[in-house]
């Protein structure tokens, strides 16, 4: 019998050449088509750098305008997907919804091979579909998309209902920069499976956002925040991390797949984080929390390199701009729809079906 080289989670595994991002885990570094994302979350925005992975150069002025009106343009819901929306049980999932409200979203035209107009289409309506949602559950009317703020500045007023201050778009901004593009992980690599058997965008969109939504990828973050209220004061960070430990539990907010240094999305939100919310006792708590946790880590799991990843400051900027826990996810997704979208398009310039092997161990027929 055949057996191929075995790859358990695929680790150490590359499956595609690409020039959207280098995320370098053993020296901490995250490029987008080679600027530092870091400086990108500084000087730019949500619009500027979806342009950048999209078609590889940031935007003039008058690109960076066309865009935006397109974006603007392709806010709205149509009417069927609202409806579909309206239908799902109040208790399911945010990212239920999400994913339910982007596979209505499946239109003729959305045939293979997948188009930039399509891609800017489903981005700019990723936030409308979760403050839909949000609204119905605060048992208050939708807001329509407002046509003179930008991307990020018109989710958070559809989800608040005012005019966010421009600190606060400032710092989701920052967020949603620095997780727009990630490598292979497993909600791209997802997408990009679907992809590669020339089904249509938003089918690979839906497969991501399923990939997405597990605690180990990109569902860490609320539950970070649900460790940090459970842990409550000080002195019990070490008792009760301890305990999670012994119980052969893993933190949450800890540890990466590639990364075995600091995550450098971390460190760039731990200061967007810091910035906001200085006299807050629950940053405060969150800090004291991440200095016990890595000391414990490196008690239980010597030899790991385990450090904070995205998902802990994530929760702390998501946290201070005023998002509740259950919108941290979906969140995450309006912002990772962008590397997604490339990753299809990239796909698709140079396709071939991935299709891995597995070793059978079972038995033989008589
Ligand atoms: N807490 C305790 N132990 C851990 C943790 C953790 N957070 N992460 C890894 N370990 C241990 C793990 O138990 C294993 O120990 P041993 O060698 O004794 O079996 C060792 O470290 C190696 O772990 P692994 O499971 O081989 O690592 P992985 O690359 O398969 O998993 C991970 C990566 C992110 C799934 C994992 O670190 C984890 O579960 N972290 C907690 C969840 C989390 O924060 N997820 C967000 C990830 S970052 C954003 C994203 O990907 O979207």
């Amino acid at each position: 019998m055949t057996t191929h080289t075995l790859a358990i989670g695929l680790d150490g595994i590359a499956v595609a050449e690409t020039d959207l991002s280098l995320v370098d885990g053993q020296n901490g570094l995250l490029v987008y088509r080679g600027h530092w994302a870091r400086d990108l979350a500084i000087h730019h925005t949500f619009e500027e750098v979806a342009h950048l992975l999209w078609y590889g150069h940031l935007p003039s002025a008058q690109e960076l305008a066309e865009l935006q009106d397109k974006m603007r343009a392709n806010r709205e819901l149509p009417a069927h997907v609202k409806g579909i929306l309206d239908l799902i049980p109040a208790d399911v999932d945010m990212m239920s919804v999400l994913r339910t409200g982007v596979s209505a979203l499946a239109a003729p035209d959305h045939a293979w091979p997948p188009s930039l107009d399509q891609v800017i289409s489903l981005t700019a309506k990723m936030p409308t579909i979760v403050a839909h949602r949000f609204a119905r559950l605060a048992g208050r009317e939708p807001l329509n998309p407002r046509q003179d703020l930008n991307h990020t500045a018109n989710y958070l007023y559809m989800l608040k209902g005012q005019e966010p201050s421009p600190a606060h778009v400032r710092a989701l901004d920052a967020y949603l920069i620095l997780t727009q593009e990630h490598g292979m992980n497993a909600s791209t690599f997802s997408g990009r499976v679907v992809a590669s058997t020339q089904s249509d965008l938003i089918s690979s969109i839906t497969a991501a956002i399923g990939a997405l939504k597990g605690p180990l990828h990109g569902g860490a973050p609320s539950e970070v925040t649900e460790m940090i209220e459970a842990i409550g004061t000080k002195e019990n960070a070490e008792p009760w991390l301890r305990a999670k430990l012994e119980n052969g539990e893993r933190l949450m907010g800890f540890g990466h797949r590639v990364y075995k240094t600091i995550d450098p999305r971390a460190t760039a939100l731990r200061v967007v984080a810091s910035q906001l919310s200085a006299d807050d006792p629950w940053f405060d708590l969150a800090t004291h929390v991440e200095q016990v946790g890595l000391k414990l880590l490196d008690e239980y799991k010597p030899g790991r390199k385990l450090h904070t990843n995205v998902e802990f400051f994530a929760a702390a900027v998501m946290r201070a701009v005023g998002l509740d826990d259950f919108l941290f996810t979906p969140t995450f997704a309006v912002s990772r729809v962008v590397g997604w979208s490339a990753h299809v398009l990239e796909q698709a310039s140079n396709n071939r079906i991935i299709r891995p092997q597995s070793n059978y161990i079972g038995s033989m027929p008589e």
